[in-house]
Order: structure tokens, then C-alpha cells, then sequence
């Protein structure tokens, strides 16, 4: 996992992060929508590469003293290897030192292996917004995180 360098999203990237997403998303981001966040002001967004693969992505909105984690998505062939982690925790840093004191997001309730992380991370859930996401109704699981401040990688 040492091997992971994280850099900011850049144009020359979309194309394989919206690979990635394609894979990943039952409902994916398009296009423009990635293309949207080189310009967002109030955003993270960051790759992952390992050597000459871009692996991961990861992206948070800045409100006021809120991280609001948006997206992150890591390509099946290094799923469980820490890259997840790596990449939330950057976000997480990053937006501690913008002055954010939690941070927030939300989840679909069947996405088992994302609310692991999350809980891993520190994430406590908080509640569930009912049938949430349009493709299959599916409720979102709300989930925050308090003590960005003082808060360190498990
Ligand atoms: C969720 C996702 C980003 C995790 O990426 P990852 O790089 O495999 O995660 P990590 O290796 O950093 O995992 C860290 C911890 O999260 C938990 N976790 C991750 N994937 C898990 C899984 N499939 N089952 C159970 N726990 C899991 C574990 O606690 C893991 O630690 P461990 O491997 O030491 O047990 C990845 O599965 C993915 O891209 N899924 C599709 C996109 C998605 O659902 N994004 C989240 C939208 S909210």
C-alpha cells in the first residue's frame, strides 16, 4: 500500500475514472459530471495510482465546516488492500486542515462493504433517508463523523 500515490483529479484522468465508476456504480456519475468537479472551488477530489494505474478516486464537498465525502470507488482488481483507507483518510486530512470539524455522508443500505469502511474509519450511523436512490429504491444510510479535529487513522 506504500506503493499509492495520491494527486488531484486531473483532465488526462476522467477517462479511466469513469471506467472505474462504470464498474463500480449501479447508478454512475457521467462523464461531465467528474468534469464538473476540476472546476468546483468548495472541492477534493483526488486519484490514486499504483506505478503507471490509476486504481481509485475519491471526492468530498467543503460546507462550511462539513465534509461532505461524495464519491469513492477503487477498481476491482485492488479492492482489499488498504487503498480505500488510504484515500478516504487524505480527504479527511485535507478537509481538517480547511477547518472542517465532521464530516458526513451517505451510503446505500445493501452496500455492506462501503458501510465496513466507513465504520472502520470512525463513521457512526445516524439515520436512513427511505427508498433514497431512483434505480431501486433503495434506502440511504446517513452516516457522520464528529471529531475531525482530533480525529486519527485507525
Ligand atoms: C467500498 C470500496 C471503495 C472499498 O475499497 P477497498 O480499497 O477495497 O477498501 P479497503 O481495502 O481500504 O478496506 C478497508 C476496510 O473496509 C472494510 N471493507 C472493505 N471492503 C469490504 C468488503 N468487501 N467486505 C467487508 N469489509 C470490507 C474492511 O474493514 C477493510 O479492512 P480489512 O481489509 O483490513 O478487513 C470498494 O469496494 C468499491 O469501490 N466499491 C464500489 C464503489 C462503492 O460502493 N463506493 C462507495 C459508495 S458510498
Amino acid at each position: 500500500m506504500s506503493n499509492l500515490r495520491i494527486a488531484p483529479l486531473e483532465e488526462r484522468h476522467i477517462t479511466r475514472v469513469v471506467e472505474i465508476e462504470k464498474a463500480s456504480q449501479s447508478c454512475p456519475w457521467s462523464e461531465q459530471s467528474f468534469r464538473n468537479e476540476l472546476s468546483q472551488d468548495h472541492g477534493i477530489f483526488i486519484i490514486g495510482e499504483v506505478g503507471t494505474d490509476l486504481i481509485g478516486f475519491a471526492g468530498e464537498w467543503i460546507m462550511i465546516d462539513e465534509a461532505h465525502i461524495i464519491t469513492v470507488a477503487v477498481s476491482e482488481s485492488y479492492r482489499r488492500q488498504g487503498y480505500a483507507k488510504k484515500l478516504i483518510t487524505e480527504l479527511l486530512l485535507r478537509a481538517a486542515s480547511k477547518g472542517a470539524t465532521c464530516a458526513t455522508l451517505e451510503v446505500r443500505a445493501g452496500n455492506d462493504a462501503a458501510i465496513k469502511l466507513y465504520e472502520m474509519m470512525g463513521f457512526a450511523s445516524t439515520g436512513k433517508r427511505k427508498n433514497y436512490y431512483p434505480d431501486n429504491k433503495e434506502d440511504a444510510v446517513i452516516m457522520w463523523l464528529y471529531n475531525l479535529q482530533t480525529w486519527e487513522c485507525p
